[in-house]
């Protein structure tokens, strides 16, 4: 079957509901995993792609999947590029977004810019953040932390995937408990923690709704880790040391509010995504 075939045989599925992206988009996904190719590939041959009887059952299988189940299609694949990688996702990770390569982009420039060493990822997920910014940054060495252990094989996996040579330590703890003893500080540590508000997690779509809850729960304000996070990273952070954070459209306010309760923390810089929403904050700790 040829790609125009496909197009129209999936025709009998209502897409409008899938919410990461169009229906066109979505079968050209499963069809480069399927023939284990990239966009620019797929793009440049399209008109010549034919699938066999066996390839066309699994790619309505994957849709059967995405339609009737809402099962994301990132899972259903069990793989997501992000930032110049691809990392392996499964239901116990959250999907990394796009939106986050911004908070990347930022820690790679501070790292390169102020020759930082060590960094920590606390509440790595999937790790996409410090494996991402291992990879394309000079930092040495990567420390990753997550309370999910589930999360923390598909840290390892996504190391070894990616080829990351940089000294990494992946922890299981929640939040800072398990370093407490170890002595160490970092130049940076960068953060997307769960920040939905407990309230909102009833009205997410059904797919997001698939994403662990661990990963999504920010308490009733969302804002509970941010608080832990930035009164205990004093802690963890060298002087001068930077703690940057992917936050909420709608939490800038409140995350400058909570900074300013620390004379320790200066921030540098907020950051605005495509559709200028605030999110990522950068702040420079000053040990007193
Ligand atoms: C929003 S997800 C971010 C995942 C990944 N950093 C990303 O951006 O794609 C938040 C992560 O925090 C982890 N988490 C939740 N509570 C935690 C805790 N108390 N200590 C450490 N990690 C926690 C979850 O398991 C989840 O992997």
């Amino acid at each position: 079957m040829n790609i125009t075939e496909i197009y129209e045989k999936a025709n009998k599925y209502d897409f409008s509901n899938i919410d990461i992206c169009t229906k066109n988009q979505a079968i050209n996904l499963i069809i480069c995993h399927i023939k284990k190719i990239n966009m620019t590939k797929f793009y440049t041959s399209m008109n010549e792609i034919i699938l066999s009887k066996e390839e066309v059952t699994i790619l309505f299988k994957y849709l059967d999947e995405l339609i009737y189940n809402k099962i994301p299609l990132q899972y259903i694949i069990g793989e997501v590029p992000f930032y110049k990688e691809k990392y392996i996702v499964t239901k116990d990770v959250l999907i990394p977004r796009q939106d986050t390569e911004i908070l990347v982009d930022k820690a790679i420039a501070y790292i390169n810019r102020y020759n930082l060493k060590n960094a920590l990822d606390l509440c790595s997920g999937s790790g996409a953040i410090g494996i991402s910014i291992s990879n394309n940054s000079k930092i040495n060495c990567m420390h990753f932390v997550d309370v999910s252990k589930n999360a923390l094989e598909i840290i390892n996996k996504n190391i070894i995937k990616n080829d990351v040579t940089v000294d990494t330590k992946i922890i299981y703890s929640n939040l800072f408990e398990n370093l407490m003893t170890t002595g160490y500080k970092y130049d940076i540590i960068v953060s997307n923690p769960p920040y939905i508000p407990t309230n909102d997690i009833d009205n997410l779509s059904e797919y997001v709704k698939r994403e662990p809850r661990l990963a999504l729960d920010g308490g009733i304000s969302g804002l509970d880790f941010y608080i832990k996070i930035i009164d205990k990273a004093r802690d963890f952070l060298k002087d001068n040391g930077y703690l940057m954070f992917e936050i909420g459209y709608n939490q800038m306010e409140s995350l400058s509010k909570i900074f300013s309760n620390y004379v320790e923390y200066e921030i540098l810089e907020k950051v605005k995504d495509l559709n200028l929403n605030d999110r990522v904050i950068i702040c420079r700790f000053h040990k007193i």
